[in-house]
C-alpha cells in the first residue's frame, strides 16, 4: 500500500500530487467550449454528489443513462485525467463525454485564473471542521495520499494547508471573492442537505434550464445519499483496488457518511477552540460565513 502512497509536490505554492504537476501544462491547455460546466470544490467537498447531479440534469432524469460509467469517468477530474485515470485507463484528451454535446467536468483546486477559459463554473464549500474529518478518513483509503498520521497530526496539517490541494481558507474565499466577476454559483454542501430540492432549482436556474416536476423528483431521489451509496456507478467500489482499500469502508461508523457535524464526534474540546480560532483569524474580513452542522 505504502509503494503507491504519493509524496506532494508544489504547483504554484500549493501542494499537490506530482503525478498530476506532471500532467499540468495539459490542464492549463484545456480550452473549455461555451457549454462546459466545470465543477469545482475543495477535496471532500461533494465533489461526487454535486457531479452527480449535474450528470442527471444534463440527462433529463434518465437514470439508465446515467448508470452507463463509474462517476469518476463520467464527470472525470481533470487533474486525474491528465495523469493516470482513476480506473487505470490511459488518458483520453480531449475529454468528450455526453452525446448531448453538454459536458460536465470537475476539477478540484487548480487556480482560479488557470481555469478562466471555462464560462459555467459551479462551486460547492463545506465546513471545514466536517471536511477535515472526512478528509482524514480519505487519506486511509485512498493510497495515493501520503500517511495521514494520526487524526491530531493531520488536523495540524489541515489548518497550516499541508495537505493536498493546500489551504481550504484559500480555496474558498478565492472562489467567493471571484464569483461577482464570473458565472460562478456557489453553493454549500450544508444547504444542499437541509434542501435539496432548493438547492437544485438553484443549479437550474443557474443553467437556465426547465425540468418537469417528475423528473426533479426523480433526481432528488436517484442522488440522495442512500441510492448513491448503493449505485455501484457512483459509491467508487469500481474503482482500482491498487487505488481505493475498499475494505476500510466497513469498520467507519456507517452514519459517519454523508452527515453533516459529525466532526463533534472526532474532534477534542481542546481542538475544538483551538480550530475556531484559527478560523475566525483566516476568515477575518470576509463575509463569508459557514454553518458547521446542519
Ligand atoms: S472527493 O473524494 O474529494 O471527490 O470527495 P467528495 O465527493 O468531494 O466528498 C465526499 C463527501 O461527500 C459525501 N457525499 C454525500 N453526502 C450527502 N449526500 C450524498 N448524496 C453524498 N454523496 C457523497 C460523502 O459521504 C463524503 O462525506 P463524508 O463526511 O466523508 O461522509
Amino acid at each position: 500500500k505504502d509503494a503507491i502512497r504519493q509524496e506532494l509536490g508544489s504547483l504554484h505554492g500549493i501542494p499537490l500530487f506530482k503525478s498530476f504537476i506532471e500532467g499540468w501544462p495539459q490542464v492549463k491547455a484545456f480550452k473549455a467550449r461555451p457549454d462546459d460546466l466545470l465543477i469545482s470544490t475543495y477535496p471532500k467537498s461533494c465533489t461526487t454528489w454535486l457531479s452527480e447531479i449535474m450528470d442527471m440534469i444534463y440527462h433529463d432524469g434518465n437514470v439508465e443513462k446515467c448508470r452507463r460509467d463509474a462517476i469518476y469517468n463520467r464527470v472525470p477530474f481533470l487533474e486525474m485525467k491528465v495523469s493516470k485515470g482513476l480506473s487505470g485507463e490511459l488518458p483520453q484528451w480531449p475529454l468528450s463525454l455526453s452525446p448531448s454535446g453538454l459536458v460536465g467536468r470537475r476539477h478540484h483546486s487548480v487556480p482560479l485564473k488557470h481555469i478562466l477559459g471555462s464560462p459555467q463554473i459551479v462551486y460547492m464549500a463545506r465546513n471545514p471542521k466536517d471536511v477535515v474529518i472526512s478528509y482524514y478518513f480519505f487519506h486511509q483509503m485512498a493510497m495515493i495520499h501520503p500517511d495521514p498520521g494520526t487524526k491530531a497530526e493531520f488536523l495540524e496539517n489541515f489548518m497550516a494547508g499541508k495537505v493536498a490541494y493546500g489551504s481550504w481558507y484559500d480555496h474558498v474565499r478565492e472562489w467567493w471573492e471571484k464569483r461577482q466577476e464570473k458565472k460562478i454559483l456557489y453553493l454549500f454542501y450544508e444547504d444542499m442537505k437541509k434542501d435539496p430540492r432548493r438547492e437544485v432549482q438553484k443549479i437550474l436556474q443557474f443553467l437556465g434550464k426547465e425540468l418537469a416536476e417528475g423528473t426533479v423528483e426523480r433526481i432528488l431521489h436517484h442522488t440522495s445519499f442512500q441510492e448513491m451509496k448503493k449505485n455501484p456507478a457512483a459509491n467508487y467500489e469500481t474503482m482500482l483496488p491498487t487505488l481505493m482499500d475498499h475494505s476500510l469502508s466497513l469498520p467507519l461508523p456507517p452514519e459517519r457518511w454523508g452527515i453533516s457535524g459529525d466532526w463533534k464526534n472526532h474532534f477534542t474540546v481542546a481542538q475544538n477552540e483551538r480550530f475556531n480560532q484559527h478560523y475566525q483569524e483566516h476568515m477575518a474580513g470576509s463575509d463569508l460565513h459557514f454553518q458547521m452542522e446542519v
